[in-house]
């Protein structure tokens, strides 16, 4: 399906990698211009370079999103080359235990680690939807994107109790953005991944349909509910998992 993402700009968290990378090469080929944020500097170089290689406009910021001042600049810097952000897709984040380099089960899990699960996955994306939605109610077009994950639907054990909290968060953020939004022409979607392979080890991950998903099968569907054809999609949360929460 042709979306056209002409005149659009689209911020991308944890741009550098992922689904984040992936969505911003997407978005670019369709014709947006891509911001990529990410703590990844090398990471950012190569995905810029890809994005420029096609033909596409992208710009990158070194960024933390835990770190308002960080969010807001790069923001405002985008609307000074680009005119507008109208697109947010929240990619940045991970389980805090696989990110820090400890699996500890929760009871015994160093506080560092579950404050860097709460701090990139609910503050910090609090954070980037906050900095970009007073310019989007503006110029009435918006559309916000997050991640959350079939472990916040199903709970999770050992170190994913802190993730599981975070990613369920994003339902009930993605309703209240949608609330705060539809008057102002800004819609948000919550899209809720079992396993994809942005590494090799979620290929452990069993599913009713018995493999993890590639990342370009939820990206197509993220693009999709960014473009215009999804225009009277909001507030929803879309579990895209191959089965996996019906498993027996
Ligand atoms: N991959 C999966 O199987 C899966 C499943 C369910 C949910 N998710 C969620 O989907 C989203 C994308 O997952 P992915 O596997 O594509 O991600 P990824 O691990 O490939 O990329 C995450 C990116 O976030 C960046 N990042 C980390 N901390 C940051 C910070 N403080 N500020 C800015 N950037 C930061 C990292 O540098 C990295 O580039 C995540 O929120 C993840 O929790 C993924």
């Amino acid at each position: 399906m042709a979306l056209d993402f002409d005149n659009r700009t689209a911020m991308i968290t944890g741009g550098a990698s992922g689904m984040g990378l992936l969505s911003g090469q997407e978005l670019a080929k369709q014709g947006a211009k891509v911001v990529l944020l990410d703590v990844n500097e090398e990471g950012l170089a190569q995905a810029a370079e890809s994005i420029r290689s096609s033909g596409g406009k992208v710009l990158t910021f070194k960024t933390d999103i835990r770190k308002f001042p960080e969010v807001e600049a790069a923001e405002k810097k985008a609307i000074e080359t680009f005119g507008s952000v109208d697109i947010l897709i929240n990619a940045a984040g991970g389980m805090s235990g696989r990110c820090c380099n400890n699996c500890t089960s929760f009871e015994k899990l160093p506080i560092e680690v579950i404050d860097w699960g709460l701090d990139v996955n609910l503050r910090g994306t609090l954070y980037c939807c906050r900095a970009v939605l007073a310019g989007m109610m503006e110029r009435k077009c918006g559309v916000i994107i997050t991640f959350g994950s079939v472990t916040g639907e199903q709970g999770g054990g050992g170190p994913a109790v802190d993730y599981s909290a975070e990613k369920s968060a994003m339902r009930g953020l993605t309703k209240s953005l949608a609330i705060v939004g539809a008057p102002h022409g800004v819609r948000a979607c919550c899209v809720i991944p079992g396993p994809v392979l942005t590494r090799p080890s979620m290929a452990n991950m069993k599913t009713l349909l018995g493999r993890a998903a590639e990342p370009i099968e939820l990206v197509n569907f993220i693009l999709y509910l960014c473009s215009d054809k999804a225009a009277f999609i909001t507030g929803s949360s879309h579990v895209i998992d191959g089965g996996r929460l019906l498993l027996q």
